[in-house]
């Protein structure tokens, strides 16, 4: 009987913490994903993640760490709280204008005996999952010491990412097995069993961006961009952090598909949008990086009148919507030493009234660039100033650049720089201007809720075929897996003179690296081309001088694209292999493709194309008889969504296709 009982009083313990323990788990709209989130004995909270029942991420702790206030233990579960979206929602521009919201979310409410409240909000979509930090402290301010989050694999698998640098992402890609990782950026993509996954963040608002630092085989944990103090962020004693993201899929092209990072940014901020329009564009840019032109007055600069006009006419009559000129504004004889530019006075060969009322008469739009070198005091105080100058002018998109460190040991991606680059984004807003940043932070989504930051940099960009070994195809066929996931990328694509024939020619020509005469393009013409529709950017260049294009049969490409997508699928590929991908804009749609440095054949079904109408399909594609980059050919057929398309590709080429619907 005695035994009984005990037994009966060890069940009803058993009862009583089953009953009492909240169901802490969440699984996506499809049911595939599940997470969970727990607490061990000490009050330190975790979480974990399986896909079709099988485990993805194990056990793997989670919170902050601070100096007033505990924000890693001690918690208990005070309540959860469960949601469910599905919406659709439009955004301005974008790969896609229209997307689908559709996820369960679940919060977890967390106390400790110290007053600490820590919300955990986890959103579970069909595509992958994002959890962030709300905590609400006594503290009125507190200093984040550290970030505890991790992502413990529980198999190893392949990754895809480049090294954690707190100053620049222009680095190139290292495909390691997971576990042979020792720090990395974010987008980190991997395949692991079956599955293709990217950990990344959203919303990055007030705070350092995030790295991945290995602590254990399979286990890495979040590491942030610190102070010059070696602080992490100075935050209010309630915060909220951005989203730590984790994207799944089954394909590779899956992820890019994937709208997740987007989703869980806010709504846009600006109201009238009617001025954020996506536009082609070219400039005075590709010579300085060639060394064929300087952004310094003299002899070799770049942006003179004479050279801002014939732009502007060459703009005009390609269907071209913006030009950029480099090197239009005094102090660039500071660049690399004391970094002070003027931002509104333009260099005496650089007529800056006459050339945006010839702009404006020929329906161009005149861009201004600001080259910062990294000198932000500087910058904040006169950006402004710039700013209203600009929309005086009826200037509406600006370039940005930070080539040159950070003052005062801060660095481009901690909390400062989140700060700075926001500040920008928000100024530019209140002036009606579109953003082109380069060396920038990593994007995160904010271009939904500040629809005017368009693009950005942020990777190695066409700038680095100019003067040093240059971009593979194999880096060309990963940048889509892993940095475009996080957004546009204003890589300046399209070089026609592959080999740079016009600049060998000059023998004035600036060695910027050392020995620049064996630099070129890695890739074939065709393949320059079918970069202005893999590599989306809304602000979109076709970056060689304009004199490599002025009666180029190929060039008819670009004059017929329409950067202004309303929808896009990342057909086919495989990271660091090969990629496909259609857009549409309007009635016509835009195909992409791309190759590593193995010659492909691939079979495309254009079941995207809509049923019932004939296309003229024009295709520009390698020319497989030459072994030289710039042979290519251009042919016309009539094609349905019935069809398939065969598209071959040279080593390190590419092919590029309109589809127009024939006129009835
Ligand atoms: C680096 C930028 O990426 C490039 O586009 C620009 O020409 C130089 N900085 C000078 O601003
Ligand atoms: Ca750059």
């Amino acid at each position: 009987m005695k035994r009984m009982l005990h037994r009966l009083a060890a069940a009803g313990v058993a009862l009583v913490t089953i009953a009492c323990s909240p169901d802490t788990s969440v699984t996506s709209p499809d049911g595939r994903i599940r997470t969970a989130i727990s607490l061990d004995r000490d009050g330190v909270p975790a979480w974990q993640l399986e896909v079709d029942g099988t485990p993805l991420i194990v056990r793997s702790r989670l919170g902050l760490e601070a100096d007033v206030a505990n924000l890693a233990s001690g918690f208990s579960i005070v309540g959860v709280e469960r949601n469910r979206c599905d919406e659709t929602w439009t955004q301005p521009w974008g790969e896609n204008k229209e997307l689908r919201d559709r996820h369960h979310e679940l919060a977890v409410r967390l106390q400790n005996p110290e007053g600490v409240l820590l919300v955990l909000r986890v959103r579970v979509f069909d595509d992958g999952l994002g959890f962030r930090y709300e905590y609400r402290t006594p503290a009125d301010s507190l200093c984040i010491t550290d970030e505890h989050t991790a992502f413990a694999f529980a198999q190893d698998g392949l990754s895809w990412s480049i090294d954690g640098n707190y100053d620049t992402y222009e680095l190139p890609y290292r495909k390691l097995p997971v576990s042979g990782v020792e720090r990395a950026n974010t987008p980190f993509t991997f395949r692991i069993g079956a599955l293709y996954g990217s950990i990344h963040e959203a919303a990055l608002y007030d705070y350092p961006e995030m790295h991945l630092l290995r602590q254990d085989s399979l286990v890495f944990k979040a590491e942030l961009a610190p102070l010059p103090d070696g602080v992490k962020a100075r935050l209010g004693g309630c915060f909220t952090t951005p989203w730590r993201t984790l994207q799944i899929g089954d394909r590779a092209v899956d992820l890019i598909n994937s709208s997740l990072i987007l989703n869980l940014n806010e709504p846009s901020k600006i109201a009238d949008t009617s001025w954020i329009r996506p536009q082609k564009y070219v400039g005075v840019w590709w010579g300085m990086h060639l060394g064929t032109q300087v952004w310094t007055m003299g002899p070799r600069h770049g942006a003179t009148t004479g050279n801002a006009l014939r732009h502007i006419d060459f703009a005009a009559a390609n269907n071209i919507q913006g030009v950029l000129f480099e090197g239009w504004n005094r102090g660039w004889e500071s660049w690399g030493r004391d970094q002070r530019f003027d931002y509104v006075e333009p260099y005496a060969d650089f007529d800056l009234e006459r050339i945006a009322a010839y702009a404006a008469g020929k329906g161009v739009e005149l861009w201004m660039h600001n080259e910062t070198g990294g000198n932000i005091p500087d910058y904040e105080a006169n950006m402004e100033r710039a700013m209203k100058r600009y929309a005086e002018l009826g200037i509406h998109t600006l370039k940005t650049g930070y080539a040159g460190g950070f003052r005062e040991g801060y660095s481009h991606h901690s909390q400062y720089g989140v700060q700075h680059y926001q500040r920008v984004v928000e100024l530019a807003a209140r002036y009606r201007i579109m953003l082109d940043v380069h060396e920038p932070i990593k994007e995160t989504g904010i271009r939904r809720t500040w629809p005017n930051m368009m693009t950005r940099e942020g990777a190695r960009g066409m700038e680095w075929n100019a003067w040093s070994e240059g971009n593979s195809s194999e880096y060309l066929c990963t940048l889509p897996f892993v940095r475009l996931l996080s957004g546009p990328m204003d890589y300046t694509p399209g070089i026609f003179d592959i080999y740079y024939e016009r600049a060998k020619a000059d023998p004035g020509r600036i060695q910027w690296n050392g020995d620049n005469s064996q630099c070129s393009v890695k890739t074939t013409l065709a393949r320059q081309i079918a970069n202005w529709v893999i590599i989306y950017s809304p602000l979109q260049m076709a970056a060689d001088l304009i004199e490599n294009y002025e009666g180029h049969p190929a060039f008819r490409f670009f004059r017929d694209f329409d950067p202004d997508s309303d929808w896009s699928e990342a057909l086919q590929g495989e990271i660091g292999e090969y990629i496909v991908v259609a857009r549409r804009a309007g009635d016509r749609y835009f195909l992409g493709a791309g190759t590593n440095s193995e010659a492909r054949s691939l079979v495309q079904p254009l079941g995207f194309l809509k049923p019932g109408i004939t296309y003229t399909a024009r295709i520009y594609a390698d020319d497989p008889t030459s072994p030289l980059r710039t042979a290519y050919r251009i042919e016309e057929c009539r094609l349905t969504a019935a069809d398939s398309l065969r598209i071959g590709m040279a080593p390190d080429g590419g092919c590029a296709v309109t589809f127009e619907p024939l006129a009835e």
